[in-house]
């Protein structure tokens, strides 16, 4: 299976030029899924709730995600996009999932990260597996990276790739997300953002280094701090769907649930 990412610099506020741009890249990746950072369509430094308010969509009737789905459709590929969604009079930090058959689902973001609390609704959805043929997806949304749980959740269920839109600015995520591969013998893909905002008195770097892991912790490929790219490679899902660790250890089999309870 042809899985992979396109690392982008979005212009904040230029809805239809971000969406072009990820357009013209999808065109061209010939992948079976492939996954785009977190608000790749709004750009992320939301300076209000109103300004949020202006620029999310519906979804799947807004405009990027219909735009999504028709390039889906055209190149046969499954699309996991970060995009600001408008749901009754509130802004979610989303991404939607969609493929050659059309829109499949929404993940909306549990842990907000920072000033984002003062923007979004914190998401309700729950993390959820969908299944697109050839593999199993989950989703999380960048600051979930911190909270191992919601990677957990999504194995439990069968996730065999964990899809992680991100517009990460602090170092840790990409070391962190090999530990989520091999604690869960997952693939993980984050297709994390470029480049600087600067807004209201505020400055961002993101930090690039989008990458794959694999369910043995390696770094399968991992792009540049500062440009644009667009990295497809081939896997075995077969291989994460092996929990062995040893021939005596199962990540799962072997968890010490009794031993769990403070977790909750
Ligand atoms: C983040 O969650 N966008 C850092």
């Amino acid at each position: 299976m042809k899985i992979g990412f396109i690392q982008l610099n979005p212009k904040f506020g230029e809805i239809e030029n971000n969406v072009e741009k990820a357009i013209s890249y999808i065109e061209n990746a010939n992948a079976d899924l492939i996954v785009l950072p977190e608000l790749f369509n709004t750009g992320y430094l939301f300076l209000n709730f109103k300004e949020a308010l202006e620029l999310a969509e519906k979804v799947p009737d807004g405009y990027t995600t219909k735009k999504l789905i028709d390039i889906a459709k055209k190149t046969r590929t499954f699309i996991v996009a970060g995009i600001a969604e408008l749901y009754e009079n509130k802004v979610y930090n989303s991404a939607v999932i969609v493929g050659p058959n059309g829109y499949i689902g929404t993940y909306r973001k549990a842990h907000l990260f920072y000033k984002e609390k003062e923007i979004f609704t914190p998401g309700n959805t729950g993390f959820k597996v969908f299944d697109i043929g050839e593999a199993k997806i989950g989703v999380i949304i960048c600051f979930d990276w911190c909270f191992p749980e919601a990677a957990r959740i999504l194995a439990l269920k069968g996730a065999d790739i964990i899809c992680h839109p991100a517009n990460l600015v602090l170092p840790y995520a990409q070391k962190v997300m090999l530990a989520r591969s091999i604690e869960n013998r997952v693939y993980t893909i984050t297709a994390n953002r470029i480049g600087t905002e600067s807004r209201g008195g505020m400055t961002l770097n993101f930090t690039g280094m989008s990458q794959i892991t694999s369910p043995k912790m390696e770094l399968l490929v991992q792009a540049s701090k500062d440009k644009e790219e667009v990295d497809v490679i081939n896997v075995d899902i077969s291989l994460a769907r092996n929990k062995w660790i040893t021939k005596l250890n199962h990540v799962f089999k072997d968890r010490r649930i009794d031993l769990y309870a403070e977790l909750i």
